[in-house]
């Protein structure tokens, strides 16, 4: 199989030499790029049959083109586009100017200057968003993979309900009321490719530009991003030791349409929303009547005392849209995740991921289900957690140790990075620069800020690195930062 066996070619017209017509064709793919050096040509055998047209016209056009360099012929496997075609063609003939270019639209410089996430498949030392499975865990997604496969049915090769599998949402809703204290039906939830995802579903689905909404300072970008590109006027609102400082959201924005939270591990900082809090933000959504995005993100890593119950449920379900991910529990490249939508939002929201991508793939949702219900899903959770505690508190400590001169280190109850605070005035991107270029990855929380005066601070991920590996790169970012 090569593309030229897909390339679209056309038969020949009436009244021209069909010689020339072969040729040219296949020289034009060659010169337009459209087949790359050394890529196969159709057999004659084949081409012709293709066309239409006798064998031996195909073999006089393949002469033509091995005459002038734009082919080879290797026996016994075929006729080739050359592999160095410097000497007889003008590649990428050019094209004609246009008279008028488009018009880049104010949506795609937008887009175009948003700064996202770098990839975090960065392997370095403490670079966040990395998780780490077992031997444990291995075994049992690949058990879980190859069962998922065996039971493959014509169910799974559609296209399906754009909530997700229905099982998979009924383990989710048992999961979420037990884990979360949610309050949840199955057919609340919507499966999603994860947080993110689903956080966009409810910017598309709850604003139209220009509508008022809170989001926390300092704050996580991808959503800022996300309600940036819907036109939302974004009011960001402080977070303190205590959370969202909700009192400085009605004073500021009482009229906001939603409001998007990270309650119980607050992005960037950490900090769990007080339950005092949690009520003051649920009476003023009562009162404004808007709306609340809770993002669960990484709820499944408590690490010190209870949780608090979700936002969602101690609403009761009726006013906050409930984002969690399995991107965290398991891994990032998992891609799946859920919301789960108050009812009158339910039709909505599944409608809105209809038309973006129509469903999450079938044969993952069977994987995962068959994980959770196996009970690997739980069992893992418990032994990251354990793992998890250990690396937070190994690095906490040596951070302590080795650079407590210089850093203030907040080890969170929960989540899956912590925060070192810098002393004395010391900028975090310089810290950054200086640490990345010792080999270290931190990230400054000072750009995490627009409104308020920002603090300076390195976030450093702990949960995509083994607790043996940590003294070192602390040794290393010490080095770095002398
Ligand atoms: C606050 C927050 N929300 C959402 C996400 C995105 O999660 P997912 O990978 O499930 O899209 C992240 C990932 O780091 C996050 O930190």
């Amino acid at each position: 199989m090569s593309w030229s066996d897909v390339y679209p070619w056309s038969p020949p017209r009436q009244g021209e030499p069909v010689i020339r017509q072969v040729y040219d064709q296949v020289r034009g793919a060659i010169v337009a790029g459209t087949l790359k050096p050394g890529g196969r040509l159709p057999s004659s055998r084949d081409f012709a049959a293709r066309l239409g047209v006798a064998r031996a016209s195909v073999v006089a056009a393949y002469d033509l083109l091995l005459a002038e360099g734009y082919a080879v012929a290797r026996v016994g496997s075929g006729t080739f586009v050359s592999g160095d075609l410097s000497g007889v063609t003008e590649l990428r003939p050019p094209v004609a100017e246009r008279a008028r270019p488009p018009e880049i639209p104010p949506r795609v410089r937008d887009l175009d200057e948003m700064v996202l996430p770098a990839p975090q498949s960065d392997p370095r030392l403490f670079s966040t968003g990395r998780t780490l499975l077992d031997a444990r865990a291995y075994d049992a997604w690949g058990r879980s993979m190859r069962r998922a496969l065996r039971t493959l049915g014509p169910e799974h090769f559609g296209y399906s309900d754009p909530r997700g599998d229905a099982a998979l949402r009924a383990a989710i809703a048992d999961y979420l009321r037990a884990a979360r204290g949610g309050v949840c039906e199955p057919d609340q939830v919507l499966v999603t490719s994860g947080a993110q995802h689903a956080v966009d579903i409810a910017v598309r689905a709850l604003l139209r530009p220009g509508d008022p909404v809170w989001m926390e300072e300092p704050g996580y970008p991808a959503t800022r991003h996300a309600l940036t590109a819907a036109g939302a006027d974004i009011h960001a609102v402080r977070v303190d030791a205590s959370g969202l400082v909700v009192a400085e959201g009605m004073a500021a924005a009482p009229q906001a349409r939603v409001a998007f939270v990270t309650p119980s591990h607050q992005y960037p900082l950490g900090v769990t929303l007080t339950m005092g809090r949690r009520m003051e933000l649920l009476n003023w959504a009562r009162d404004a009547g808007a709306w609340i995005v809770e993002d669960d993100y990484a709820s499944e890593f408590r690490y010190d005392g209870p949780p608090l119950a979700s936002l969602q449920g101690l609403d009761g379900g009726d006013r906050v849209l409930y984002v969690g991910t399995l991107n965290k529990a398991l891994f990032p490249g998992l891609r799946l995740g859920y919301a789960v939508a108050p009812r009158p939002l339910a039709a909505a929201l599944a409608n809105a991921r209809q038309l973006m991508d129509r469903q999450a793939s079938t044969l993952t949702q069977a994987v995962v289900l068959d994980f959770m219900r196996e009970g690997h899903f739980a069992a893992h959770i418990r032994r990251r957690r354990i793992a998890y505690k250990a690396q937070r508190d190994l690095l906490a400590a040596e951070l302590r140790a080795r650079l407590g001169y210089v850093l203030e280190v907040d080890a969170p109850e929960g989540g899956m990075h912590l925060i070192a605070y810098l002393k004395d005035g010391r900028s975090d991107l310089a810290a950054e620069a200086q640490a990345d270029a010792g080999g270290v990855t931190v990230r400054a929380i000072s750009r995490l800020y627009r409104r308020i005066e920002p603090r300076s601070g390195l976030m450093l991920g702990f949960t995509g690195f083994p607790v043996r590996a940590i003294p070192a790169g602390v040794a290393r970012l010490a080095q770095a930062l002398a």
